[in-house]
């Protein structure tokens, strides 16, 4: 099979100029509004201001894992969409709860982390109450208010406990544990969200509890769109040396099947992964229940998280946009709860040579999603975008971009390809 890219020495026969001018350039492609994106929805702030509202607090998020919070009275604080801060906290009835992590009072951020303090950076710990730092409002794990300071001095009869508790946010969990949020307290359950789109792993993710070994942040200068394209299609494959390497050269692997599910989701990773075709990969000899040896899954949920089960480790995307323009991407490593030292180790060892800071894939998509922005800024001209590959379905079909953006659209109430968006 042909996976080539033409080296520069070679040359190329035609000398006929299919260059463009400016107005040719600027033309809407010949295609479908199904297969191309106005970059306009990238760059707009007020478009994304409506993504947030129509998106991000109507949708189940995935957000972190229960084993982050493992004890009674554990939380860990987080943020949405546009940086709303949340909070989860194990109540001692063992159910964890997400609250808005604002205080009723003046809204000030309730828990938080001591600027400077090494020993306090991460955003979690264990505490009978949530204490606002402004004037000592303190909250339980149940979100009730249950002390206010100088509470009868100051409210006399007006204002009591009772009516200032957090605003709660609906949380289930599922999915292999991870901890989900819906900002709308009239959506449906999880599980009609998530629908049939993760059956596929269903096996390796629910057998078992799996346990967190890595938690990796990266603060990205692009639209979150650009950066959740890169888990979308494979075609990109060809970004990756590891996977030209260790995928794209098995057989039957462009004949892997892409499938899509309502709501905007979205399957692919039928195969396996062929190590021993990379110079410097160790072979893997852990798996997860029900995987093949060195098998390989993917899923991605709408709008913009991912999972990746790769032979002996999980990667669960979860991408926050921050503004138009930059987003924030969680990357977390699981194993399986029960693992010995040396199967973690295992473990951790093979998910950082491919995902990790230094690794073999992950930060190629980061940095494309970057190079792409710098590319579509305003000043730039460009406006379109094609997603126009059709392989029947198979994996470089860029059929699941087109999915995503058909969602997007149905949510946004807006075309993803019109001119002049706004
Ligand atoms: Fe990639």
């Amino acid at each position: 099979m042909n996976i080539k890219i033409k080296s520069l020495n070679e040359t190329s026969e035609k000398t006929k100029s299919y260059s463009r001018n400016k107005k040719q350039w600027l033309k809407k492609p010949d295609l479908p509004d199904t297969h191309i994106i106005n970059t306009d929805i990238y760059t707009n702030p007020a478009i994304f201001d409506e993504e947030v509202s129509n998106i991000w607090h109507k949708v189940w998020l995935p957000i972190c894992h229960e084993s982050e919070l493992p004890e009674i009275l554990d939380y860990r604080t987080s943020s949405i969409a546009g940086n709303v801060p949340i909070v989860m906290v194990r109540g001692n009835d063992n159910k964890i709860r997400t609250f808005l992590n604002l205080c009723s009072h003046r809204n000030n951020i309730v828990v938080r982390s001591p600027a400077g303090s090494l020993k306090n950076a991460e955003p979690s710990g264990n505490s009978n109450y949530m204490t606002c730092m402004y004037h000592g409002w303190q909250f339980d794990a149940y979100g009730s208010c249950v002390e206010i300071s100088r509470e009868k001095a100051g409210y006399q009869d007006r204002l009591c406990k009772d009516k200032l508790g957090l605003r709660e946010i609906k949380t289930e969990v599922g999915f292999g544990g991870m901890i989900w949020i819906n900002m709308d307290d009239e959506c449906g359950p999880l599980s009609e969200f998530v629908g049939n789109s993760l059956d596929l792993m269903k096996e390796q993710l629910d057998t078992e509890p799996l346990e967190i070994f890595l938690f990796q942040k990266s603060r990205v200068k692009c639209n979150y769109k650009l950066f959740f394209d890169t888990s979308r299609e494979f075609y990109h494959d060809y970004l990756h040396f590891h996977n030209r390497q260790t995928s794209m050269v098995k057989p039957g692997y462009f004949d892997q099947e892409y499938s899509q599910f309502p709501n905007g989701h979205s399957v692919s990773g039928f195969t396996t992964v062929d190590y021993s075709s990379h110079q410097g990969s160790a072979l893997r000899t852990l798996t997860f229940p029900g995987l093949p040896p060195n098998g390989w899954r993917h899923t991605t949920i709408f709008p913009a998280g991912a999972y990746n089960i790769r032979t002996s480790s999980l990667r669960v995307n979860v991408i926050m946009p921050i503004s138009d323009r930059e987003t924030l991407i969680e990357i977390r490593g699981f194993g399986l709860k029960r693992d010995t030292p040396e199967e973690r180790a295992l473990r951790i060892k093979d998910y950082v040579s491919v995902w990790g800071p230094f690794g073999w894939n992950l930060h190629e998509d980061l940095l494309c999603a970057q190079v792409q922005t710098q590319g579509i800024q305003k000043g730039s001209g460009a406006i379109w975008n094609i997603a126009a590959r059709e392989e029947g379905n198979k994996v470089h079909d860029e059929v699941g971009v087109r999915a995503y953006y058909a969602e997007w659209s149905r949510l946004m109430r807006r075309s993803h390809s019109t001119e002049n968006n706004i």
